[in-house]
C-alpha cells in the first residue's frame, strides 16, 4: 500500500521483552549432537532466551506493550485496535490478543492474532497503517510474540538451535508531518506452506494419542535449504519494491532491520542490495530467531540505543513460513 496521498501514521513508542532464561549453543551440545563451532558459523546464534513454567507468550507480549505505551505517552484506554502477530498463541482460540486486551485494560480497542510466521509483524504494521491512513483508526498497537520453544522438537539439531523467545511492540498513531510510515508491502508465495509448519493441532490432525502424539506432529517442520533459499531472494524483492514505491535507492537507507533468522540470509540480502554493515541491525547472535518478535526486538534496541534517529529512512524486511514477506519504509 503506498501512502502518498494521505496522513501519515507514525510510531511513537517501542517495547521489547525477552525471558531471562539464557541456553547457550555449550547448553545445547549437551542436549543434541552439535556444536557451537557449527552453529555460530552456520547461523551466527551464540545464544537464545527461553520461556519458563508460567511464562507464555502473553507474557511478554503485554510486558513489551507496556513499555511501548510508556514511550508513546499513550493510556491503553485509548487504543482502538491491537494486532498481535504470532504463530505460537497461548490457546488456539481466542485470539492472545483478546487476553492481552483484557490485562492492558484497553477496553475499546479491538483486537485480534495475525498468523504471518516471521513477517507477522510487518503485516500487523501494514493494517494498522491502513486503518490510521483512512481515518478508521487513530491509536493502534501492533506485536510480534513467541513463545517457539513450545513447539521446537528439542530432540532435533536441524531446528532446535535456531529459535528463540520474546516480543516487541509499536504504538502507531496518525500524526502530521513528513516522518512516519512511508509505504509497507505484504507478499505471499503459498505453493511452499508445508516447507515450515505445524502440523498439529488442527483440523487437518486433530489431537490424538496415535496420530499427533505417536508421530510427533506438534513440533514444527521446516526444510532449511528451501526457507534459505527463497528467504534471500523474497527480502531482496521486498526491500526493492519498497525503495521504488517512495522514488528512493537502497543506498538511501540509513538503517536496515530485517528479520533475524540466520546471519547468513542477513548478509546475502544486504549485499544484493549493497547496504553496508554498519548499517545492518543484528541481534541474532543472542535472541536466535524469535519469528514474528525478532523485527520489533530489534527496533526497539535500535531505538533505546540511538541507532535510529529522527529524519533516518529504516527499512524492515521479513520473511517467514507460509511462505510470507513483508517490507516496511519509514522517516523516523
Ligand atoms: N549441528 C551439527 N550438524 C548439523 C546441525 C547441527 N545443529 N544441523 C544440521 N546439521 C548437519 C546436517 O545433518 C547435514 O549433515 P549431512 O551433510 O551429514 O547430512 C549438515 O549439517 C549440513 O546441513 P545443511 O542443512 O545443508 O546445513 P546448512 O548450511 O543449510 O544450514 C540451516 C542449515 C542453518 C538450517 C540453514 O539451512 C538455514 O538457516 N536455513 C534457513 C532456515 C531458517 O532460518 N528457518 C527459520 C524459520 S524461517 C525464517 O524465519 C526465515
Amino acid at each position: 500500500m503506498n501512502h502518498n496521498a494521505l496522513p501519515r501514521a507514525r510510531i511513537t513508542g517501542t517495547g521489547s521483552a525477552l525471558p531471562d532464561k539464557i541456553v547457550t549453543n555449550r547448553d545445547l551440545e549437551q542436549m543434541v549432537e552439535t556444536s557451537d563451532e557449527w552453529i555460530s558459523t552456520r547461523t551466527g546464534i551464540k545464544e537464545r532466551r527461553i520461556a519458563v513454567d508460567g511464562q507464555y507468550t502473553s507474557t511478554f507480549a503485554i510486558e513489551a506493550a507496556r513499555r511501548a505505551l510508556d514511550m508513546s505517552g499513550t493510556g491503553p484506554e485509548e487504543l482502538d485496535l491491537i494486532i498481535l502477530g504470532t504463530v505460537t498463541p497461548d490457546y488456539p482460540f481466542p485470539a492472545t490478543a483478546c487476553i492481552i486486551q483484557k490485562e492492558l485494560g484497553a477496553h475499546k480497542a479491538a483486537a485480534f492474532d495475525l498468523s504471518a510466521a516471521c513477517s507477522g509483524f510487518l503485516y500487523g504494521l501494514s493494517i494498522a497503517s491502513a486503518h490510521i491512513r483512512t481515518g478508521v483508526t487513530k491509536k493502534a498497537l501492533v506485536i510480534g510474540a513467541e513463545v517457539l520453544s513450545r513447539v521446537v522438537d528439542w530432540t532435533d539439531r536441524n531446528t532446535c538451535i535456531l529459535f528463540g523467545d520474546g516480543a516487541g511492540a509499536a504504538v502507531v498513531e496518525a500524526c502530521e508531518g513528513e516522518n512516519g510510515i512511508l509505504s509497507t508491502h505484504i507478499f505471499t508465495d503459498g505453493s511452499h506452506w508445508d516447507h515450515l509448519y505445524l502440523p498439529a493441532v488442527g483440523s487437518r490432525n486433530p489431537a490424538s494419542c496415535q496420530r499427533t502424539i505417536d508421530e510427533r506432529l506438534y513440533y514444527l517442520r521446516m526444510d532449511g535449504n528451501d526457507v534459505f533459499k527463497h528467504a534471500v531472494r523474497a527480502m531482496e524483492e521486498a526491500a526493492l519494491t519498497a525503495v521504488a514505491a517512495n522514488n528512493m535507492s537502497p543506498s538511501d537507507i540509513s538503517v536496515f532491520i530485517p528479520h533475524q533468522a540466520n546471519r547468513r540470509i542477513i548478509d546475502a540480502t544486504a549485499k544484493r542490495l549493497g547496504i553496508s554493515e554498519e548499517k545492518v541491525i543484528v541481534n541474532l547472535d543472542a535472541y536466535g530467531n524469535t519469528s514474528a518478535a525478532s523485527i520489533p526486538i530489534a527496533l526497539d534496541e535500535a531505538n533505546r540505543s540511538g541507532a535510529v534517529e529522527a529524519g533516518d529512512i529504516v527499512l524492515m524486511d521479513a520473511f517467514g513460513g507460509g511462505f510470507t514477506y513483508a517490507s516496511a519504509l519509514v522517516r523516523w
